[in-house]
């Protein structure tokens, strides 16, 4: 009689959709913190211990010490395309897989980025607050001016899945689009998404619009800070929906309390979920939770997928999105 491989042992670090439990009970053992806050970092190793997988989330910090910690960890799964909440060098040397959840959100998150982008260029925020104060008492031609879309400059930092995404759809509204990356763009693309590589200075001169899509490392921390915001037209747009800490949050509630800039549009913070206090009395920056992924069917496909590296690697499997693939191989 065949033997049946034994079912793994999961820590899933908080409430996944129903539909990926489901998956992931299906395969495994699962310990699920079904609470409403991050597990605290002793829970974390307690919880981690004899379990060799974690399914986790961007709010968990899974870092040198915690893996020094969890010495039967095999895999890290992050629900999520971003890992900056991993150390991934350190999972690296300690044989640890780490998996993210690129592909599956970037339409999603490029969808997000132009409501962002468009509440802020047209004041969709405070036009809604004006009609609930029952301040919409008469049509008025010059109430509620925003800035127009069409036919502007569209300056994409980052040009990776999701800055391709967000370029592709400002041909609908036939912009100009200058990106900046540290590895263009082949010339196919830029044809494709009529796209021209800028350097960083010359992007945010021209821009009507800056729209940030780079990951958080060490060479994109505060990217965007007082300098280069200064170099942004007056009438010139911020968006982010990336990580926080990219932009200069202190630089940036100047530069729009000032009027270095037109406005933002924020999705992410730089100590989040703390928001620089300035920027919430301010009425030229629109601010949402970090939900740049968050629509039903994207927020399930990412936790299946994150489910499913989990599981391939427990399994014995290749994952299908791994971080650090050359663990895979010196196995
Ligand atoms: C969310 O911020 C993500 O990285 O997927």
């Amino acid at each position: 009689m065949a033997e049946t491989a034994p079912r793994p042992a999961i820590l899933i670090s908080r409430v996944l959709p129903e539909e990926s439990l489901r998956l992931a009970r299906s395969r495994a053992d699962v310990d699920l913190h079904s609470g409403d806050r991050p597990l605290p970092r002793e829970e974390l190793v307690a919880r981690l211990r004899g379990r060799p997988g974690l399914v986790c989330l961007i709010t968990d910090t899974i870092d040198e010490p915690l893996l020094a910690a969890c010495p039967d960890l095999r895999v890290v799964s992050n629900v999520a395309v971003g890992f900056n909440n991993i150390d991934v060098a350190a999972a690296t040397r300690r044989g640890v897989v780490v998996t993210n959840t690129p592909d599956v959100l970037t339409e999603t998150t490029a969808d997000f980025t132009w409501t962002l982008l468009m509440a802020t260029a047209r004041r969709l925020i405070e036009a809604d607050r004006y009609v609930r104060e029952g301040k919409f008492t008469q049509w008025e031609l010059m109430v509620l001016l925003g800035g127009d879309v069409h036919g502007k400059t569209l300056g994409v930092l980052g040009f990776g899945r999701i800055g391709r995404a967000v370029a592709r759809r400002a041909l609908g509204f036939n912009m100009r689009v200058l990106y900046h990356d540290a590895s263009p763009a082949v010339g196919a693309v830029e044809q494709e998404l009529r796209a021209s590589a800028a350097d960083l200075e010359t992007l945010l001169r021209e821009s009507d619009f800056v729209t940030v899509h780079t990951p958080l490392l060490p060479e994109t921390h505060h990217l965007i800070n007082a300098r280069t915001l200064t170099l942004m037209k007056k009438t010139a747009y911020l968006i982010n929906a990336s990580r926080g800490p990219v932009v200069e949050e202190a630089a940036l509630a100047q530069a729009l309390k000032e009027g270095w800039i037109a406005g933002a549009g924020l999705d992410v913070y730089e100590h989040e979920p703390k928001v620089h206090p300035e920027l919430l009395g301010l009425p030229n920056v629109v601010l949402a939770p970090h939900i740049a992924s968050a629509s039903h069917d994207t927020r399930i496909q990412m936790a299946n997928l994150a489910v499913e590296n989990c599981l391939a690697v427990l399994e014995g499997r290749t994952p299908p999105t791994p971080v650090n693939p050359e663990v895979l191989t010196r196995r």
